[in-house]
């Protein structure tokens, strides 16, 4: 039997009007409304269709956006300068730098400057450190935090379940895995160097592809039922997006999945507006449920 497709772009339009209706209850109550600074240093064309639709799905969503776009000569001094006044400015409640940045600034150096309760996109050792700890005064990374509600939304149990995460990146493999724990399920990471991916995957209830490598996961591989969330986005020579996993016989075989593009893509930027929603309630003392 077919699986069904999970529909990231309805999912995350749901994520997004929650989040509207969040700000509106905030700017009632503390009388603003969120501020999420968005920081791009350098002409990567893929970051700046990135940034892009952060910037416009933060004014959708009612943010205050602080948008600053640096040049890629800009020194890490200056960039870290930009960074601390950021840090101290009341109506910034999330900071986000985007990666990659030009190759003569330490990345680490900048994002240890963010202050974790501004460091919306979970990356910041503290709130990593808090993931895995199990503590709630915590922003957890946009991706791996959408792929959680992708599963919530499509009934898929994860107590006792068995999830494979497919990659160990520290955006997506490693909180996924801490946060499917936390879930109770009984987690494996797999990655390039794993020895027998398909005896791995052929056990998984749950499946999260999160490699970068187009089809890696084969879908004859798939155990019947499964759910199969698939991360990559992989460009081919012919201009196709592709995900990590073989989606034409995946599909055949998993109870559900997420297409590529539309399924894991439209979730992460919905996460991030929750996180700063999260992080302004922090800031505001208005009361988090
Ligand atoms: N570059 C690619 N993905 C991301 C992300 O989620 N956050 C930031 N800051 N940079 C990125």
């Amino acid at each position: 039997m077919a699986a069904r497709i999970i529909d990231g772009k309805a999912i995350a339009a749901k994520v997004r009007a929650e989040v509207a209706e969040g700000v509106r209850e905030l700017v009632a109550r503390a009388g603003r409304p969120p501020g999420l600074a968005v920081v791009l240093c350098g002409d990567d064309p893929a970051s700046q269709v990135y940034v892009k639709g952060k910037g416009k799905a933060s004014r959708e969503a009612g943010l205050h956006l602080v948008d600053h776009a640096l040049s890629r000569d800009t020194t890490e001094t200056e960039l870290l300068r930009l960074v601390a006044s950021l840090a101290e400015d009341p109506r910034v409640d999330g900071i986000l730098v985007q990666l990659p940045l030009p190759p003569h600034i330490d990345e680490g150096r900048v994002l240890d400057a963010i202050p974790a309760d501004k460091d919306v996109d979970g990356f910041h050792a503290v709130n990593v450190g808090r993931l895995w700890s199990g503590d709630e005064r915590r922003l957890v990374s946009c991706t791996p935090a959408g792929v959680m509600r992708l599963l919530a939304e499509s009934d898929t149990p994860l107590k006792g379940a068995e999830a494979v995460v497919v990659g160990r990146s520290n955006i997506v493999g490693k909180p996924m895995a801490a946060l499917l724990l936390e879930a109770d399920a009984t987690v494996t990471v797999c990655h390039s160097k794993t020895r027998d991916l398909a005896a791995h995957i052929q056990r998984a209830d749950v499946v999260v592809a999160a490699v970068g490598r187009p089809e890696m996961v084969r879908g004859a591989w798939i155990k019947p039922g499964a759910t199969v969330i698939d991360v990559g986005v992989n460009r081919m020579a012919d201009g196709r997006l592709v995900g990590d996993v073989e989606f034409s016989v995946a599909r055949e075989r998993a109870g559900a999945i997420t297409p590529v593009p539309g399924g894991v893509g439209p979730m992460t930027i919905a996460h991030l507006l929750k996180n700063t929603l999260h992080a302004a309630r922090r800031h505001t003392g208005v009361d988090i449920s």
